[in-house]
């Protein structure tokens, strides 16, 4: 029974076989930090963290202080937690309290660790974030020496957990040239760190598509995100593994799928508009199922009259504007269509299957943000 208008399921066999493979991949020397921002890209972290726990995974990635509490609160206390992005100075110090590791990008965040540091008695975990490229966050080479004396003088309230940059889009070949200086400027950083005898505990430079396309990012951890859910990053990431490790898509296995179910069902006539507006007017009588999914459960509404989705096993076209709460589809063809029957939104039914990327495409939407756009309220179960 559903209670929701719509719920997600979370494939265990498909995550844990993710895992296996990225780690045959990378090798057993390279840790994986699971990165579970965005409510772990849509899949939820009450779902996740357990199954990534179980996986072995014990070191986990978020944007932000307000996500890292999420993830505190389901995580075993032994598993480690880095913020990548923003924390206010009050949320600096309760990381710094929990033991949460936190990048930093700028002076100002440096001495304020500092700072909360001798006042909490606890050392603040570090990850210098270097500024190789990307151009977002992450310190100019000139600054280190600021840096480096910063660190230096306080050995007892700064652990030096990382030395990290992110790259600039690895999954696309038109960015090589940029990648590959940022390698290079990556290195002369931690040259300069060493030389100064500062050594991090981890070198992290790659999320998954530099992991898949260039080995030499993997270093000593690597933030995994989108590929551990499932997918690759791009064609182009696939078609790379394809040629040097015989690559089958099924190496990664989706983990997400999004059902619903009938509300109701009813007959238009020829000429009748269907929905808000003029955008869709039927040209014969059609049978038409409403189904409980809108815009504000994560179905973008620039899916109106292209998206698809399964019943019985058949796919089925979006017809009319998608709503706030609902959309209508064409079930003409399809015999004792019912309410209450499983509509799938993302998966599998029968034979047939939607993806995550076929969704993208027609909405004109990354994978990352079909996903991340699923809503927290939205049930996650474990299947
Ligand atoms: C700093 C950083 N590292 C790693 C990742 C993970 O990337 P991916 O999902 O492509 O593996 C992200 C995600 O955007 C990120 O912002």
């Amino acid at each position: 029974m559903m209670n929701q208008t719509s719920y997600i399921e979370i494939n265990k066999l498909a995550y844990s076989h993710n895992i296996k493979y990225l780690r045959r991949i990378l090798g057993k020397d390279v840790r994986i930090s699971s990165v579970v921002k965005g409510n772990v890209y849509g899949h939820g972290v009450d779902t996740i963290i357990p199954l990534a726990e179980k996986a072995k995974i014990n070191h986990f990635s978020v944007f932000s202080a307000n996500e890292a509490l999420d993830v505190f609160k389901v995580a075993s206390p032994k598993s480690d937690i880095m913020i990548m992005g923003y924390l206010s100075d009050e949320q600096l110090e309760w990381a710094i309290e929990n033991e949460i590791e936190f990048y930093v990008f700028d002076l100002l965040r440096l001495q304020s660790a500092i700072d909360y540091a001798k006042k909490t008695g606890k050392p603040a975990r570090i990850h210098i974030e270097t500024e190789t490229g990307f151009r977002r966050t992450g310190f100019e080479y000139p600054m280190l020496p600021e840096v480096v004396k910063l660190l230096k003088d306080n050995p007892d309230h700064i652990i030096f957990e990382g030395l990290c940059t992110h790259y600039a889009g690895a999954e696309s070949i038109e960015n090589h040239y940029r990648v590959v200086n940022q390698i290079v400027e990556y290195k002369r950083f931690l040259r300069y760190f060493t030389r100064n005898g500062l050594v991090p505990n981890y070198r992290h430079t790659a999320g998954s598509a530099a992991s898949l396309t260039y080995p030499q990012t993997t270093m000593d951890m690597v933030r995994m995100g989108i590929a551990q859910y499932g997918f690759w990053p791009s064609q182009e990431t696939y078609i790379h593994q394809f040629k040097k490790n015989q690559a089958k898509d099924s190496d990664l296995r989706r983990v997400i799928s999004w059902k619903s179910c009938v509300m109701t069902v009813k007959e238009v006539g020829p000429g009748d508009f269907v929905g808000y507006g003029t955008s869709y007017m039927a040209n014969k009588k059609l049978k038409v199922a409403i189904i409980p999914v809108g815009y504000t459960n994560g179905f973008s509404r620039s899916l109106s009259n292209s998206g698809r989705v399964l019943i019985h096993g058949k796919r089925v076209p979006v017809i009319g504007t998608v709503t706030m709460n609902t959309m209508s589809v064409n079930v003409t063809d399809i015999p004792n269509v019912q309410p209450g029957d499983e509509v799938v939104l993302v998966g599998k039914q029968k034979r047939l299957s939607i993806s995550i990327a076929s969704f993208s495409e027609m909405s004109n939407q990354l994978n990352y943000q079909t996903l991340a756009r699923l809503p927290n309220n939205i049930p996650r179960y474990l299947v």
